[in-house]
């Protein structure tokens, strides 16, 4: 791939003090400096309540994806939770434009599911929409098989995709299966933009990782991450870990 579909991101525009978007780290970062993306995969890593699904989420709405998540042909709304940082945010596209794209919210992939199903129900002529996303509703499918069936069927190549938290519903096997099927969309000129706790997924070869953390943003390796770090300490010796955070436990 020459290019990426999304370059970089900034902010021109101060937002008011007394908003709260002005006080999120990922934010103030955003103002100072921008984020450029220089690789077809870039993780967003960094701590609850940090900023990730906000910048990923206004990301997705500037390029007319649906808050709620879907492609863009989704129009459905449960309920307007998302940010204004979108109002805010500056976009610098590449030069070619994606066939394909998706935002998945983790959060709200049950009401992407839901608008399947109402959209074929209704139906408009022509294939049913289901037909694209593996044929069985997505509500009659587990969680993380309703995932996987999304991104084996629905994610075409040369396509930008936003997901957040993606891991949320897969187990260890289910994210390398992710995990290969995101090598075979890149190699298919596909970028992935991706909010992230899973260490496992942080490993992918050749990806670029923001850690947001209070004082800024900044480029790492996998294994100078916290979630990493955090992680391997703790399963290399989880009985010495257990004790250290001071958990009272029945042996
Ligand atoms: N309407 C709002 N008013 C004030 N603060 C808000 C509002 N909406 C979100 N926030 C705050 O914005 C912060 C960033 O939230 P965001 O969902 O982007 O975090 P995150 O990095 O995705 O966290 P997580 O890892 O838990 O998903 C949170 O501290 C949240 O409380
Ligand atoms: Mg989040």
């Amino acid at each position: 791939m020459r290019d990426l579909y999304i370059r970089s991101m900034s902010l021109p525009e101060p937002i008011p003090r007394e908003n709260y978007l002005a006080n999120l780290p990922v934010v103030k970062y955003l103002s100072e400096k921008g984020i450029e993306l220089h690789k077809q995969v870039t993780f967003f890593v960094g701590e609850n309540g940090s900023g990730k699904s906000t910048l990923v989420e206004a990301l997705a709405i500037s390029q007319g994806f649906n808050p709620e998540g879907g492609t863009k042909n989704f129009r459905f709304s449960t309920e307007a939770s998302h940010s204004e940082l979108y109002d805010y945010l500056r976009v610098a596209r590449g030069v070619i434009r994606p066939r394909d794209g998706f935002f998945l919210r983790a959060e709200s992939f049950y009401n992407v599911a839901s608008n399947i199903d109402q959209l074929d129900r209704e139906g408009g002529g022509g294939m049913p929409i289901i037909a694209s996303y593996g044929g069985v509703s997505l509500h009659r499918q587990s969680h993380g098989e309703s995932f996987l069936s999304l991104v084996e069927n629905r994610f075409g190549g040369k396509g930008l995709y936003i997901l957040d938290e993606p891991e949320a519903a897969l187990s260890p096997r289910g994210v390398i299966r992710l995990m290969q099927n995101m090598d075979d969309l890149v190699q298919d000129d596909s970028q992935f933009i991706i909010a992230t706790h899973s260490p496992m997924l942080l490993t992918f070869p050749g990806a670029e990782i923001y850690q947001i953390k209070e004082d800024g943003i900044e480029s790492v390796r996998f294994q100078d991450t916290d979630h990493y770090r955090t992680t391997v300490r703790f399963l290399q010796n989880p009985e010495s870990a257990i004790e250290d955070i001071g958990l009272i436990h029945n042996s």
